[in-house]
């Protein structure tokens, strides 16, 4: 996408935005509500005109060659329109012919994204009968009966609970392996960087971020905690001391019998950390990184605090 905007009458949702997602990506599109991802992706998916700004997919013009595109990609809505009175395989089966696949292909690739999906116990239910997450499922699958190269997923793991999302999530991972280009959004960060090759974070129509994880956090500073125990404690002393002196180590501080170590570059691995415990004669009894405090990032990222 090269810049483009789309306005809403006078409400400026998506404001000259540039954007690259390369063969193999998976790419995470994050941004609050309102901040632009639904218009964007629709956009791609030939199904709103820009006012201004030029957008490709697989080197097809959005404006002009939409024919070609819809054959390549496969577009889930944030909002999934189910049929409430179709069986999950009547409902695929609905949408094989409404993308013309021949009839007798239909059987085969309905089973095989059934599969994938992790549905195929559930293809003589009703579509109203299932839970939210494989509602979801099934939107995975409607969208890839046509075998696309390139999915854009709008917001597929909201509103899901912890487990729903798992297994939401390894389905992405999976569909990311089969050598998928994908496009994820969510307001939530959490819920997907971790599996993106790439994110870019939107605001108000304009994309603030866009890079790798490990860059986004390296660029907002946004520290690691590590706490670390030892069978000798006594020598908790000497390793902070020793720990402190090093240069992505922001503190070491003794905490309750253990060592709490705040790594200032996250993006430096722990490797040299355990080292250098071991050659201060520590005898590592615990060595637990704490999860990355990936919200202050993004929030970090989103008031335009790091330019
Ligand atoms: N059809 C529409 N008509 C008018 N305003 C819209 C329409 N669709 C979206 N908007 C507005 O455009 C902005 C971006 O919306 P959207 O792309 O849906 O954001 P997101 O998907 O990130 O929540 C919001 O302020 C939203 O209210
Ligand atoms: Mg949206």
């Amino acid at each position: 996408m090269r810049h483009i905007t789309k306005r809403y009458g006078s409400l400026v949702a998506v404001n000259n935005l540039s954007l690259d997602i390369g063969p193999g990506e998976v790419f995470g599109f994050i941004g609050p509500n309102g901040a632009g991802k639904s218009t964007t992706m629709k956009i791609l998916a030939c199904l709103l005109r820009p006012d201004s700004g030029v957008a490709r997919v697989g080197g097809h013009n959005v404006l002009t060659e939409g024919d070609q595109i819809r054959r390549m990609l496969g577009y889930m809505p944030d909002f999934l329109g189910v049929y409430d009175d179709l069986t999950v395989d009547e409902y695929l089966q609905f949408f094989a012919a409404a993308f013309s696949i021949e009839r007798r292909r239909r059987r085969k690739i309905i089973e095989s994204v059934l599969e994938l999906t992790d549905l195929t116990s559930k293809q003589h239910t009703m579509v109203s009968g299932l839970s939210r997450g494989m509602q979801q499922r099934l939107g995975v699958a409607r969208v890839l009966i046509h075998e696309p190269r390139v999915l854009l997923l709008d917001e597929p793991a909201s509103g899901l609970d912890p487990r729903a999302r798992i297994e939401m999530r390894s389905l992405l991972t999976e569909l990311a392996r089969m050598g998928k280009v994908l496009m994820v959004s969510s307001h939530i960060l959490t819920e997907l960087a971790e599996m993106c090759s790439s994110i870019g974070i939107i605001e108000r129509g304009e994309l603030v971020f866009a890079g790798t994880l490990a860059e986004a956090l390296k660029r907002t500073r946004t520290s690691e905690l590590i706490r670390v125990r030892l069978e000798n404690a006594d020598l908790l002393p000497i390793v902070a001391q020793r720990l402190e002196a090093l240069d992505p180590v922001g503190s070491a501080e003794l905490r309750d019998g253990t060592l709490l170590v705040e790594l200032t570059d996250p993006g430096v691995g722990h490797h040299f950390l355990i080292e250098q415990v071991i050659a201060a004669g520590g005898r590592i009894a615990a060595f637990e990184p704490r999860e990355v405090k990936l919200e202050d990032a993004f929030l970090k990222l989103t008031r335009g605090a790091v330019q």
